[in-house]
């Protein structure tokens, strides 16, 4: 099965479980894991933020700075289709009794003037607070799409005027970063708290770390506890996080290549895709103009040996590119995919 459901499906390389074997451990709930600590230390540089602390999800990353942002009863701004509205149960209402408000997006991103509009009148004494404005960076449901740094800039300077916070859910910042060609830190730093995912392109089993100011971090690290993420000898996968941040960063620009070459590749041979929108590891491909519901195009493609997952669009298929992708399963794919699916598209 060539496998381009997620970039989550990687599997620990021999090297990765080398590092994972030799790792130094000690009580992380104490604070007393090398490790741990040295990947905190690592990825608050790469972050370009003051400190950061290790959690085992990226939702329990984004959940934590909720959580530190803001106070109950206060509303939070994010894309309609951001990872923090739909795909977390309603966390930031369950867990931090949050007014979530989604706001209108285009390829994953929304404008200054969008959150300018948004504020509300809190001072009537009617409304909530508008406190927080979370940017997903690159953008899931659009097809990892990363945001133009001018924008990042702008919506930061609206959110400071505005005295809002700015919370990034970088679960794929690195793609951002290298498909940009800046520094994580320069996306960053620009934010109150940052989430950064390990178990993704990164190439991790598990981890993900939260970011913020030292004052800040104290309070993740509260928040990490209360939600049950605080962890005994964890540098035994922290070990996997430092090897990726030395080996599997700029390995990214490949997944990105192979991206566009599927997308290339099953363009040529029929298939609707939207070359545009393949900045980073996504190809989407919709099924609708081949006559084909989303169910019955997975169950070709499941037979012929090939996996993709759907997306919030009812039509849209999504193949994802990462670490245990080569080019050989790529070019595969590309023989594959149209026939599976029936190509040529019908007038
Ligand atoms: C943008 C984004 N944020 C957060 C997450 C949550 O990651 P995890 O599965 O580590 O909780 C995901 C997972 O797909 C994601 O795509």
């Amino acid at each position: 099965m060539i496998e381009l459901r997620s970039d989550t499906a990687t599997r620990p390389t021999p090297g990765m479980r080398a590092a994972i074997a030799a790792a130094e451990v000690g009580d992380e709930q104490r604070g007393e894991d090398p490790t741990v600590r040295e990947l905190e230390r690592r990825a608050a540089e790469l972050l370009g933020q003051a400190a950061a602390v290790y959690v085992p999800t990226a939702t329990m990353a984004n959940q934590i700075a909720l959580r530190i942002l803001t106070q109950r009863g206060d509303e939070l701004l994010a894309e309609e289709n951001s990872h923090i509205l739909i795909y977390e149960q309603g966390g930031p209402a369950a867990l931090s009794g949050l007014v979530m408000r989604a706001l209108p997006g285009r390829d994953g991103r929304f404008a200054p003037q969008q959150v300018r509009d948004a504020v509300r009148d809190w001072r009537s004494g009617h409304m909530p607070v508008t406190r927080l404005v979370c940017v997903e960076n690159t953008h899931n449901s659009s097809g990892g799409r990363a945001w133009p740094l001018a924008e990042l800039k702008a919506l930061a300077e609206t959110a400071s005027e505005l005295d809002l916070r700015l919370h990034l859910d970088g679960a794929r910042l690195v793609n951002a970063a290298v498909a940009q060609g800046v520094a994580p830190a320069e996306i960053g730093r620009r934010f109150d708290t940052v989430t950064l995912c390990l178990s993704k392109g990164l190439g991790c089993p598990v981890g993900a770390l939260v970011a913020g100011s030292e004052e800040l971090m104290v309070e993740a690290r509260r928040a990490k506890h209360l939600f049950g993420g605080a962890m005994r000898q964890a540098g035994i996968v922290a070990a996997a996080g430092l090897y990726a941040l030395d080996h599997h960063v700029d390995r990214i620009a490949d997944d990105h290549a192979r991206a566009r070459r599927l997308a290339e590749g099953l363009a040529a041979a029929g298939l609707p895709v939207d070359l545009a929108q393949v900045e980073t590891n996504f190809v989407h491909v919709d099924v609708a103009p081949l006559g084909l519901t989303r169910s019955e195009a997975r169950r070709r493609l499941d037979a012929a040996g090939v996996a993709l997952s759907s997306t919030v669009q009812p039509t849209v298929l999504r193949a994802v590119t990462h670490l245990d992708v080569s080019d050989e399963d790529v070019d595969r794919a590309i023989e594959l995919i149209p026939c599976a699916l029936g190509a040529l598209v019908r007038a």
